[in-house]
């Protein structure tokens, strides 16, 4: 059977009640047909209440960008997996690399995040990327491997069972140079078989998706590549008219 394709929005700090309010209702009008795609936006944490009250009754679904490592008490400014859960999250990014750079954010406690999320019955959508450096040195993946395995050696590959991974290549965050079809595919396919390599790959059912400025021109071609399940759109999701010919374009593939 043929899967949905996977189309998440990363709005990131942008966004205001009124900004929302049209963005979100014209999301409902218009993306609902949208047969054989699962589309999740995930906005600042203010703004879950406006999408579950919004996007309720709908198949969009919504979450955020990241999530406390800890259940609950004294971690002034933090925002824990259960809070999330409350405002009918589905989709929660974790270890974004504007995060774990900014931020300091080490892999364990990505990968304490990540099982925060799952307990929580929600769906991490994992980034993991090498920098532009770690790329030109040939040691993607050794990169890749190693955010990966924080999680594998804590929590066992059975934790990826219905979660997504976002390969993300930092150079192309931001930077209007996505990867190429060929370097997405290969990395996602390396993701994979990492993941199942003790594994058969039908026992751990996840998905893994492209990130890096996905826009309308360069989406066809990555929704045509084997490997990959869908994409993680910053800048071109907040553009309403962009993101809805990305959803066009995967829908009709
Ligand atoms: P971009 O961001 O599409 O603006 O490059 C992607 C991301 O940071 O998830």
């Amino acid at each position: 059977m043929k899967k949905n394709k996977i189309i998440i929005a990363n709005m990131k700090m942008n966004g205001s009640l009124s900004f929302n309010e049209q963005y979100l209702s014209k999301i409902k009008k218009n993306f609902n047909n949208f047969n054989s795609l699962n589309i999740g936006l995930c906005l600042p944490y203010p703004y879950l209440f406006q999408a579950k009250k919004i996007l309720t009754g709908t198949k969009i679904r919504w979450g955020s960008q990241n999530v406390a490592k800890f259940e609950n008490g004294p971690h002034t400014g933090e925002v824990s997996a259960a809070m999330l859960e409350e405002f009918g999250s589905k989709y929660v990014i974790v270890g974004h690399s504007e995060r774990s750079t900014a931020y300091c954010e080490s892999d364990e406690n990505i990968a304490d995040k990540f099982e925060k999320i799952k307990k929580y019955k929600m769906t991490p959508v994992l980034c993991v990327g090498e920098t532009l450096i770690e790329r030109e040195a040939g040691i993607m993946e050794r990169v890749v491997s190693s955010q990966i395995k924080a999680i594998v050696e804590n929590y066992g590959e059975e934790i990826f069972e219905n979660t997504i991974v976002a390969y993300e290549p930092i150079w192309a965050i931001g930077s209007n140079m996505a990867a190429s079809p060929e370097q997405a595919n290969k990395m996602c396919i390396f993701i994979k078989n990492l993941i199942c390599s003790r594994h058969n790959c039908n026992f751990i059912n996840f998905n893994i998706i492209y990130g890096g400025s996905v826009n309308s021109k360069n989406a066809v071609q990555l929704f045509a590549s084997e490997g990959l399940d869908g994409v993680l759109i910053g800048r071109a999701s907040i553009n309403f008219d962009e993101f809805s010919h990305i959803c066009s374009v995967a829908e009709g593939i």
